[in-house]
């Protein structure tokens, strides 16, 4: 589709300006990325403005990252074997010589950085920058056949370079040093973790001034420990008042959770369109390939949707597809030959032409106050009062909470209470964690959880097993304290709005709300059917089950004082948080 390689422009325009000058003096780059902008022939005004403030937001990051320790991307260094797959999968859009040629080229790459990977610390075979300029020339050897293919090469140099000086300049200080356990806790915003993702986790999809679509980076290319959930992704739709996204459908499917704001969505079915007025709390179900289009109805407030897509056809990648549109969003119609649209729609190519010629706004447009009203007419004032507004929704709020105490609410919502979960294998839960509480420790049986911050701040904890061995020998030697087989490596980041975090089956996790804001988490549990929480603290805390005999073999100590440790939290999924003295650190 053109409108991504379109995008693939973007991102790399600043992918090369970052590499030109990554090592030269801040302007000049800032500069570099706007030309590269301007240059740009096939795109709209309003893209290259675009472009340009992504340059700004790129160099903003930059200095940021400049400033406070910045290795937010280490994590997104890759075994050999991983980039050998994501390598061939370049592959896989070119064809015949060319393809076998890339298939090569990526196995080449492979055993040199096996060798690499093995021997690390041996000298460089090549200087990074004659190898990025070696791979560029390779693109543009290949690059005859369709721009597309071009690009994506080319942008696989930019990446690769990039990885490469990254893992360079990090060899030193990752596997040695490093040691004091603030450092430790601050791994999840240095994104060591893979497990946390942050707003440079994102790719923007779409974007005007009246909005954006932002697509979290697929799991497996963060890490092969989320394979299990490699066919989930996570978007963000964020549309300013009044705004319109244009029909469009995708191939996944969807499920929609209402962060923030009241609109209408409609959906197309094959006969009929059912339009759904939504707010805040509300849970909806996007079949896949349905023709779906949305409106902010309110005058001032942004609405925002979270929506959990599963792909349907190739495992974790989806495209979206624009019927109605024109240049920009560049409507599908614009593939076909003209004999063909010519035949199909009876008409003569001039007024084809025309009818997808003239939208160039973009994927977000604004709508007028009338034609706002007109569409969000629906069923207001009709069933409201009585709970959803629609039976196509579900309110997650309007559930009676599965816990509820001061200290917070757990709101839940499964496949028994709206059936079109089932598809998904979907649990859709909010936690409301009052400010300065905490949840349980707990964990799911069987349940992989993803957690997107809707509001507030806090932090999370979990224990990882995975982690701790990922990380060396140094790791456990450094802390002389691995018993037995297993030990657990603490994982910890600060949550903020727009936070998502992996939490999977089995691996005990709790979230605490910061001393000023209360946090409120949505999570989305795939692998659901069949899950159960095990809280671990608290009033019915599994280990309150075992037998006195078990307590104390297990824990080589008199069951009495095992109780009383066990016993001695009488709340219940929600509790009061960290004493006063010890929580300065935590907002810190
Ligand atoms: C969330 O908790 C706050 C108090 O911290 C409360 O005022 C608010 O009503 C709660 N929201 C929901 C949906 O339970």
């Amino acid at each position: 589709m053109r409108f991504s390689g379109r995008l693939c422009l973007l991102l790399f325009a600043l992918l090369l300006a970052s590499a030109i000058l990554a090592s030269g003096s801040q302007d000049p780059e800032l500069k570099q990325c706007k030309h590269q902008c301007k240059a740009q022939q096939q795109i709209s005004k309003e893209q290259k403005e675009a472009c340009v403030e992504q340059c700004k937001e790129y160099i903003q990051e930059k200095h940021r990252r400049e400033r406070g320790g910045g290795e937010e991307e280490i994590w997104n260094k890759k075994s050999p074997s991983e980039r050998l797959r994501d390598c061939s999968r370049g592959c896989e859009r070119q064809h015949g010589e060319q393809r076998e040629e890339c298939l090569r080229r990526c196995e080449e790459e492979y055993q040199r950085e096996k060798g690499r990977h093995e021997g690390r610390g041996d000298d460089n075979p090549t200087d990074p920058q004659q190898e990025y300029q070696q791979c560029r020339q390779q693109c543009q050897r290949q690059g005859e056949g369709g721009g597309f293919s071009r690009e994506h090469c080319e942008r696989r140099c930019e990446e690769k370079y990039k990885e490469r000086r990254e893992r360079e300049g990090e060899r030193g200080e990752m596997y040695e040093g490093r040691e004091s356990e603030e450092e430790q806790e601050e791994q999840g915003r240095r994104g060591q973790t893979p497990y946390v993702f942050e707003e440079q986790h994102f790719i923007t999809g779409f974007r005007t001034q009246h909005g954006r679509v932002r697509v979290l980076q697929k799991f497996t290319d963060r890490s092969e420990l989320l394979r299990g959930i490699e066919n989930y992704r996570v978007a963000i739709l964020e549309a300013e008042p009044r705004a319109f996204v244009v029909p469009n459908h995708w191939d996944a499917e969807a499920v929609v959770f209402v962060a923030k704001g009241r609109g209408t969505i409609s959906l197309v079915r094959q006969d009929r369109r059912e339009s759904f007025n939504i707010k805040q709390g509300d849970i909806l179900k996007v079949n896949a390939g349905t023709t779906a289009y949305l409106i902010n109805r309110d005058n001032n407030e942004r609405l925002v949707l979270a929506k959990l897509l599963q792909p349907v056809s190739t495992p974790g990648e989806f495209e979206v597809f624009f019927g109605a549109g024109g240049e920009n969003p560049e409507s599908f119609f614009r593939a076909f030959s003209d004999e063909i649209l010519e035949a199909a729609f009876n008409t003569r190519r001039d007024r084809l032409q025309r009818i997808f010629g003239q939208q160039k706004q973009g994927v977000i447009v604004r709508a007028s106050e009338e034609q706002i009203r007109a569409m969000s007419h629906h069923e207001e004032g009709g069933i409201w009062p009585f709970g959803g507004e629609s039976k196509g929704t579900f309110n997650l709020y309007q559930q009676r909470p599965t816990h509820s105490n001061q200290y917070g609410q757990l709101y839940e919502v499964d496949s028994n209470q709206y059936r079109q979960l089932r598809d998904l294998d979907l649990t859709v839960s909010l936690a409301n964690i009052t400010q300065g509480a905490m949840t349980a420790p707990y964990y799911n049986s069987k349940a992989t959880k993803i957690v997107l911050v809707v509001d507030g701040e806090g932090y999370f904890e979990m224990a990882c097993p995975h982690m701790s061995r990922s990380r060396g020998q140094s790791q456990g030697s450094r802390r002389g304290e691995t018993r037995g087989s297993t030990s657990y490596q603490k994982v910890s980041s600060r949550l903020r709005r727009g936070t998502v975090v992996i939490v999977p089956a089995g691996h005990p996790f709790v979230a605490v709300a910061s001393n000023n804001q209360k946090l409120q988490i949505l999570c989305f549990e795939v692998n659901a059917n069949n899950n159960e929480k095990f809280p671990l603290a608290g009033r019915r805390n599994v280990m309150n089950q075992l037998e006195r005999e078990a307590k104390e073999l297990a824990f080589g100590m008199p069951a009495r004082e095992v109780e009383e440790v066990f016993r001695s939290q009488q709340e219940e999924f929600f509790f009061r948080g960290l004493r006063q003295q010890q929580q300065g650190r935590a907002d810190a």
